[in-house]
């Protein structure tokens, strides 16, 4: 069973977006069923990075559309972004040096993270940015 299953509940009803969250969605997916299939560091490592590079991707393709409309509330959602990466750049860090393991609680931290953010922060620019003719 994956981590995380794609629902409607987490679209923010426009097209790009929703299609990198399910990308999202399913590296977390990828990472976890490698987790959980034993395999090899430098295989959980590579998908951690991927993981890592397409969130970056994505927050910038989001912030994009954010400062295109002048959304009110794009400097804490920049906040948000920038304070995850931060916090997943320092795991994948101690990670690639053999200090932290890929456990559950690190799972649990991207999934609600990704979820929580997702189905607050993300969904109220969906309409915002609706209105402005962005589907
Ligand atoms: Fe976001």
């Amino acid at each position: 069973m994956p981590l995380i299953a794609w629902t409607d509940e987490y679209s923010v009803n426009i097209r790009e977006i929703d299609n990198q969250h399910r990308g999202l969605f399913a590296l977390l997916n990828k990472l976890f069923d490698a987790k959980g299939s034993n395999q090899e560091r430098e295989i959980l490592a590579g998908i951690l990075s991927e993981l890592v590079e397409y969130t970056e991707t994505h927050f910038a393709t989001e912030e994009r559309h954010m400062k295109l409309y002048d959304y009110p509330d794009l400097a804490s959602h920049i906040k948000e972004h920038e304070a995850f990466i931060q916090k997943v750049a320092d795991f994948q860090q101690r990670f690639e040096d053999g200090k932290a393991g890929l456990d559950i609680s690190i799972l649990n931290f991207l999934l609600s993270w990704l979820k929580n953010h997702i189905q607050g922060s993300d969904k109220a620019f969906g309409p915002f940015l609706n209105e402005k003719g962005v589907s």
